[in-house]
């Protein structure tokens, strides 16, 4: 017998900047400043990521475009990344993400790709802690508590372990 089964995604959307909590702000103004130097010459889709860490500490990345296009890097990976290097055993707590196209900020809320969010799933299954991610656009930011609202189903660790 086939069972329905309904998978729930939830997010809190916001019209604009004002309303998130001060420090949500702030860290949405670090994805900015950081996609200022993002390097994009192909796409000239310039995505900035900024991630809080539970040490206070605020991390920001920017996508790296290659000649050769699999050879370039997402913004949310690049952060997460130098995080991990530089700030072992810290976890994520947040992480901000927006995207420039043509100079001006996206419209909608850029949303991260499936590789990205698998990255972000990892990092939540190595400190056990739920991570908010706060997507930015100009009409409207989501703000979603773990990543299990943006990839439900997700592939973790513990499948390998059985
Ligand atoms: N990009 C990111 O940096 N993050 C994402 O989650 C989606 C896409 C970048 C990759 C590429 O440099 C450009 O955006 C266009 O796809």
């Amino acid at each position: 017998m086939v069972k329905k089964k309904i998978i729930e995604l939830i997010l809190d959307e916001y019209t604009s900047l004002e309303e998130l909590s001060t420090e949500e702000h702030l860290l949405v103004k670090e994805a900015m400043k950081a996609s200022m130097h993002a390097y994009a010459p192909y796409s000239h889709f310039s995505v900035g990521a900024a991630l809080k860490l539970d040490t206070g500490e605020v991390i920001t990345g920017n996508n790296r475009e290659n000649a050769s296009f699999p050879a370039g890097a997402c913004a949310e990976h690049t952060a997460i990344a130098y995080a991990g290097a530089n700030y072992p055993g810290s976890a994520i707590i947040s992480i901000a993400i927006c995207a420039r196209k043509n100079k001006d900020f996206t419209d909608i809320p850029v949303s991260p790709c499936g590789k990205c969010r698998q990255v972000i799933s990892e990092e939540e299954d190595r400190s056990g802690r739920k991570i908010k991610i706060i997507l930015y656009g100009k009409s409207g930011i989501y703000v979603i508590k773990g990543i299990e609202n943006l990839l439900p189903l997700h592939f973790s660790s513990s499948v390998l372990c059985h």
